[in-house]
């Protein structure tokens, strides 16, 4: 199966990550079917689209004849079994491997075509063991979206231990015709981007609690001295996901470290339920 803008493709998992890919690819013209069990995902998702949409319309980036388009290219729903004659799946659920072993050994049992891709969306875990659910851990790949997905120009492409060159070159043809950049990682924690990142959300974090700088002050360092985007604060609470990002650091360090352990303040801000967007609302 070659890769075009008429492959049968199908996301399963509708939080924020899985709705923002599902808009991606809608936006560079294919179409796209999102799936999620849970109803309420999908009325937020729509909801989550509609929303970007109309603030590119708002800005002028594109007319409403052009969001009606991208619109109609995405379809959501309830039914797993809507995956039966997918050419590509990505599996975009949250981040916990037992749940996303499930969800693989359901996928493998459903897909009809041989040739089929199953892709997982992880930013951390094992993409190997994440195969290994399956019965074609040929076909299982990483490709790894970045927030906000529609404008960040990169995927990772992880290769699990038995992944196949076929498959990897796929998946770059697949990132290509969406207009983004692939790069090749190898199936580590965290892959490349997030090995990255995390090292410096934890040393941000560190830094903050030695009292050599305020959250304020590193965020403003980050953006102007070296010029990220956003400074590491910021970004915690842009992607509105602290909790997630304590697991995947706990779990970095137990893979790789105790370089990767969040600092006790960021703990307690988690175990508080204070986690989420306000980061800065607490210690800015
Ligand atoms: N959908 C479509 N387009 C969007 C959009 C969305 N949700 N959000 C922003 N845009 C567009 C805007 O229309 C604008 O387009 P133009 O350049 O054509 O004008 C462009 O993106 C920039 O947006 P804004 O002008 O509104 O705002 P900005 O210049 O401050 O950029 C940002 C916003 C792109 C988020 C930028 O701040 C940024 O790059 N931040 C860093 C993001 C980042 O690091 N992401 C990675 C997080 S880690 C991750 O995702 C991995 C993981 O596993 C958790």
């Amino acid at each position: 199966m070659d890769i075009s803008k008429d492959i049968e493709l199908r996301i399963v998992g509708i939080g924020s990550v899985g709705a923002s890919i599902v808009q991606a690819f809608a936006q560079s013209g294919f179409t796209v079917y999102g799936i999620d069990i849970d109803h309420q995902n999908i009325v937020n998702g729509l909801k989550r689209i509609e929303r970007d949409l109309d603030n590119l319309v708002l800005k002028e980036k594109m007319d409403g004849k052009e969001k009606e388009g991208i619109l109609s290219r995405i379809k959501l729903g309830t039914e797993l079994d809507s995956i039966r004659n997918a050419d590509v799946i990505i599996e975009a659920i949250y981040e916990n491997m037992d749940a996303k072993k499930d969800m693989f050994n359901t996928i493998d049992t459903l897909v009809t075509s041989r040739e089929a891709l199953l892709l997982t969306n992880t930013s951390s875990l094992s993409v190997s063991e994440i195969a290994s659910a399956t019965n074609r851990p040929e076909q299982v790949s990483g490709m790894h979206f970045f927030n906000p997905v529609p404008v960040m120009k990169l995927v990772e492409v992880v290769r699990g231990a038995l992944t196949s060159d076929s498959t990897i070159d796929r998946i770059k043809d697949l990132a290509l015709l969406m207009g983004k950049t692939p790069i090749l990682s190898a199936d580590r924690p965290g892959f490349i981007v997030n090995r990255m990142l995390n090292a410096l959300f934890v040393e941000a974090a560190r830094i903050v609690e030695e009292g050599v700088g305020t959250v304020e002050d590193v965020d403003i360092g980050a953006k102007l001295g070296c010029g990220h985007p956003m400074g590491p604060f910021e970004l915690f609470d842009y992607l509105d996901a602290l909790p997630l990002l304590e697991h995947i650091t706990d779990y970095m360090a137990e893979e790789l470290g105790e370089r990767f352990r969040l600092p006790a303040w960021v703990k307690k801000l988690v175990e508080e339920g204070k986690a989420g967007k306000g980061i800065k609302k607490f210690y800015g």
